[in-house]
């Protein structure tokens, strides 16, 4: 497999590209998942990917700006020593099946808590729409008088959602880092057990901080997003530690939420592809750190395949998040790292094998 890119694809998003405007949002991706046989794990070596753009002119950048690049993403993994260091949490497998299956879904806000939640994620669309240049809906209403009008004007290109997807992943990879740490502290302040939960939400913000690291080997933010980026984390950091001291309950709700989203962004991205929208990601293959990471097989490595990749994650968290919004958040045991006595019984789990995009309720699993 030649996993070198075309000049194509190496020049993608110099300047915005017309687009189409987005019709469909639920629904029809797993139309090709019949045809596609199961995955095989296969490992293979990669031409080093070229990032596609930057949200900085090139001439901007200055001799600090590469220097901090070489220290995010460092030419060789080898030492004299070290050979290689592997992920620390390696990543289920997932079948192309099981991420075929993947669906939008929204879980109904039913007390208090959950309307906070789901309030909250809301505003925080309502801002990230604001700061991305992604409105969906002005869209959808404009497309019904003027179609073309609404395609040169909101058309989502590569370009906006690459922007988007950045910013997203910035701040997903926050609440399970807060929610981990205090959950770490509890545990030794009140010296009681934590009952395997800590580890999960570890993981997942390792989960969300690999999906940012895959797409910055696709990107360049300039120092615009990079300002934003440092705003949102410090506000949402502060935000999460604090909510997560009051109500545990309501962020995890809150996180449920916010993965719908998330899914529902990276469903629209498919379907764009699927549609012809996107054309100059329909033959870009995936970073090494990625191929490595989800053990993309041979054949399955286009951006399409990562994007079904990481939105099954995201329903991942969807679930993982509901189903621990659903629990006593001091005594129960975390569903996703325990064995069961009727293990053959559909149960949590890691993978995506029994998908509860709703989240279990705690008396199917406690
Ligand atoms: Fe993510
Ligand atoms: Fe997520």
């Amino acid at each position: 497999m030649n996993c070198s890119r075309t000049n194509g694809a190496s020049t993608i998003l110099t300047k915005q590209s017309a687009a189409s405007v987005l019709k469909a949002i639920n629904g029809n991706v797993a139309a090709t998942s019949a045809s596609r046989p199961a995955f095989i794990l296969l490992q293979r070596q990669c031409v080093e990917p070229r990032r596609q753009f930057s949200t900085t002119r090139k001439t901007h950048f200055n001799r600090s700006n590469n220097l901090l690049w070489k220290e995010v993403f460092p030419a060789k993994e080898e030492s004299e020593h070290i050979h290689k260091t592997p992920a620390a949490w390696p990543h289920p497998m997932y079948t192309d099946e099981q991420m075929h299956a993947v669906v939008v879904a929204h879980r109904e806000a039913k007390t208090f808590s959950d309307k906070v939640a789901m309030t909250m994620v809301r505003i925080l669309r309502w801002v990230l729409d604001l700061a991305t240049g992604y409105k969906h809906s002005h869209a959808v209403k404009l497309n019904e008088k003027d179609p073309q009008a609404a395609m040169n004007k909101y058309g989502m290109t590569e370009r906006k959602y690459m922007i988007r997807n950045i910013f997203l992943e910035s701040v997903a990879g926050v609440p399970g880092m807060v929610g981990g740490m205090l959950r770490h502290l509890h545990s030794m302040r009140r010296m009681k057990r934590d009952n395997g939960w800590i580890e999960t939400l570890l993981e997942e913000s390792y989960n969300e901080r690999m999906h940012l690291l895959t797409f910055l080997k696709m990107a360049e933010p300039g120092w615009f997003m990079r300002v934003m980026v440092l705003g949102a984390q410090g506000v949402f950091f502060n935000a999460m530690f604090v909510s997560y001291l009051i109500s545990p309950k309501t962020c995890h709700r809150f996180v449920g939420y916010l993965e719908e989203e998330a899914v529902l962004t990276y469903t629209r991205e498919i379907e764009d592809i699927d549609a012809g929208k996107l054309p100059k990601w329909e033959k870009l293959q995936a970073p090494d750190i990625a191929v490595q990471y989800w053990n993309m097989p041979e054949g399955h490595r286009t951006m399409r395949d990562l994007l079904l990749y990481i939105r099954a994650d995201e329903s991942k968290h969807r679930e993982v998040n509901h189903t621990l919004g659903n629990l006593d958040q001091h005594n129960d045991p975390n569903p996703y790292v325990s064995n069961y006595k009727e293990p053959g019984k559909p149960h949590p789990t890691k993978g995506i094998e029994y998908p509860r995009p709703s989240g279990w309720e705690r008396e199917e699993i406690i």
